[in-house]
C-alpha cells in the first residue's frame, strides 16, 4: 500500500475555454481561439471549435456533485478573462455571477476549488493590440488579476497566474498550434519576457490584495534527458532546461532569471527589451507553491546544423529519438514515469523544497468507444496503469522528503483540446459530444478508491 501525506489533494485540472461553452454568448468577447475558429475552422480536429466544449457553463451545477463522486477534494479550473472583463475594463455581471455559483457549488460538494487566470485564452482585443508583445499586456493582466482577487478572493484559497506560460510562447510564436502562428525567435522572447512580468505584477497585487490566501504557477516540466554524457549532448541538455525549464521556475521560486540564460540570449542577440524596475519585480515577488504539469521527458542531444544567431531552440538542442522509449501512439508522446521521481528530488534539492504539486498528469486516448463494456461503461484500464506508475514514482519522491501536496489528473470530462478538437480524451467521465451527456469511465471509479484510501 502505498500512503499519501495527510490532507494529500486529490483533484483534476480543466479550463474555461477548453470546458465552459457559450463561448460568444452571457456577455463573452471573443479570444483568440474564437477569432481562428472563424477564420481557419479546417485547422481544427474535425472542424471542432471553441462554442460548445464541454458545456460546463450549464451543467456545472451537475458536474460538482459528479467531481463528488469520483472522490475528488480539490479542482483546477480557470476563470475565463474575455467572459469577466469583456473589453479588458468593464465586469460582466453575468460572469461574476456564474464564478460564483460555480465556486460555491465546488465548495459545497467538499471540492476546494483552485483557480487558474490564463490558460492560453488571450482576450481579441488585447491580440489586436500585440498580446504579451506588447508591455501594456502587463498592466491589462494585473488589472484582470486584481478585480478576480476581489471578486472570488473569499471563495477561492489557492490561485495560480499562468497555465504552461511557455506554450503559448512557443505555440503562438514558433511552432504554429495557437494564433497568431508565426515563426520568430526574437518576438517569442519578449512575450516571454512581458508574460513573467505579467505573472510577477498579479503576484505582487495579490499581496496586497489579500494575506489569507496562497498564490502559484502552473509549468509544464519535461525533465531533460541528454542523449549521452558526451560533451555536446550535456549542453544540449543544459541550455534545453534553461529555455524551457528554468526561464519561468527560477524567476517564480527563487526570483532570478538564470544568468546563463541571459548570456546564452545575449550571445545570440535574442535579449528582450528590459526596463528600470523589472529586476526588482522580478526578484521580489515569489510565489507560495508551485503546480507542474507532467506529461512526458524531453530527450535531446547536440543540434544537428546550428545556426548563429539562433532562429529556433533546435539551434541550441535537437531532439533525441529514444530507440527505447514507450509511446502513447495517440498523442504520440513518450510514456515515462520515473520522470516524476527525477521532479520530485529537483523540487527538493534545486527549489528550497517549496511546496508543489503535481497539477496535470493524464493519457490522452482515441476512440475510446472501442473500450465500452455492455454497460456502457469505457473501461480505460490503460489510464489507470498510467496514473499508478506515475503515482508510484511520485510517492518515492514524497517518501525521500518532496514536499508534494497533491496530484490531479487532466481531466474531469473530456475536453476540447485546441487543435486537436476532441481526438484524444483524458477525462474521467466520456462526454457524449451529440447530447452533451456524461457518463463516469472505470478510471473515475479507480480514482474515488484511492481518494478514499489516500494511497493504493
Ligand atoms: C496541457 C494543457 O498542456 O496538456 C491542456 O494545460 C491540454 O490545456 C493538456 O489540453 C493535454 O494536451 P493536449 O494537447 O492533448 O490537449
Amino acid at each position: 500500500m502505498k500512503n499519501f501525506p495527510d490532507n494529500f489533494l486529490w483533484g483534476a485540472a480543466m479550463s474555461a475555454p477548453q470546458t465552459e461553452g457559450q463561448s460568444l454568448n452571457f456577455g463573452k468577447a471573443a479570444t483568440t481561439w474564437d477569432y481562428w475558429f472563424h477564420t481557419a475552422p479546417e485547422k481544427f480536429h474535425q472542424n471542432q471549435g471553441p462554442e460548445i466544449t464541454s458545456g460546463v457553463y450549464d451543467h456545472y451545477l451537475d458536474d460538482c456533485r459528479r467531481m463528488q463522486d469520483i472522490g475528488l477534494n480539490s479542482l483546477r479550473t480557470s476563470i475565463s478573462w474575455a467572459r469577466l472583463l469583456p473589453d479588458g475594463k468593464t465586469i460582466n455581471q453575468e460572469a461574476v455571477d456564474f464564478y460564483r455559483q460555480f465556486f460555491s457549488a465546488m465548495l459545497d460538494h467538499g471540492i476546494e476549488t483552485m483557480i487558474n487566470l490564463f490558460h492560453f485564452d488571450m482576450p481579441m482585443w488585447l491580440m489586436d493590440q500585440g498580446g504579451w508583445e506588447n508591455r501594456r499586456s502587463i498592466e491589462a493582466f494585473a488589472f484582470y488579476a486584481k478585480t478576480s482577487f476581489e471578486l472570488f478572493g473569499d471563495l477561492v484559497k489557492k490561485w495560480t497566474t499562468f497555465n504552461e506560460p511557455i506554450v503559448h510562447v512557443e505555440c503562438g510564436y514558433l511552432y504554429q498550434y495557437h494564433y497568431p502562428a508565426i515563426v520568430d525567435f526574437r518576438r517569442a522572447i519578449q512575450v516571454a519576457y512581458h508574460t513573467l512580468l505579467a505573472h510577477k505584477a498579479a503576484v505582487k497585487i495579490f499581496r496586497e490584495v489579500t494575506q489569507t490566501s496562497e498564490i502559484g504557477i502552473i509549468l509544464n516540466i519535461s525533465p531533460t534527458y541528454p542523449r549521452s554524457e558526451v560533451e555536446e549532448d550535456v549542453l544540449a541538455a543544459f541550455q534545453s532546461d534553461l529555455l524551457n525549464t528554468r526561464s519561468f521556475l527560477d524567476p517564480a521560486v527563487l526570483g532570478t532569471i538564470p544568468e546563463e540564460l541571459t548570456e546564452l540570449l545575449a550571445e545570440h542577440d535574442l535579449l528582450p527589451e528590459r526596463e528600470a524596475g523589472d529586476h526588482e519585480l522580478i526578484k521580489e515577488n515569489l510565489v507560495d507553491f508551485i503546480g507542474l504539469n507532467y506529461y512526458q521527458p524531453r530527450r535531446v542531444q547536440a543540434p544537428i546544423a546550428p545556426k548563429k544567431p539562433a532562429e529556433m531552440p533546435a539551434d541550441f538542442y535537437a531532439a533525441y529519438d529514444w530507440p527505447d522509449k514507450k509511446m502513447n501512439p495517440y498523442r504520440g508522446w513518450e510514456i515515462y514515469p520515473e520522470a516524476l521521481y527525477d521532479v520530485a528530488l529537483m523540487m527538493k534539492k534545486e527549489y528550497n523544497n517549496i511546496p508543489w504539486y503535481v497539477s496535470e498528469n493524464g493519457m490522452g486516448v482515441a476512440d475510446e468507444e472501442r473500450f465500452m463494456n455492455d454497460s456502457g461503461e469505457i473501461e480505460d484500464d490503460y489510464r489507470i496503469e498510467f496514473m499508478k506508475e506515475h503515482l508510484s514514482y511520485l510517492h518515492q519522491g514524497i517518501v525521500e522528503g518532496s514536499n508534494c501536496f497533491g496530484y490531479h489528473a487532466w481531466t474531469f470530462v473530456d475536453c476540447w483540446s485546441w487543435l486537436n478538437g476532441y481526438k484524444n480524451r483524458y477525462g474521467f467521465y466520456r462526454l457524449d459530444l451529440d447530447t452533451l451527456e456524461r457518463s463516469m469511465k472505470k478510471s473515475g471509479r479507480w480514482m474515488r478508491a484511492v481518494s478514499e484510501k489516500n494511497g493504493f
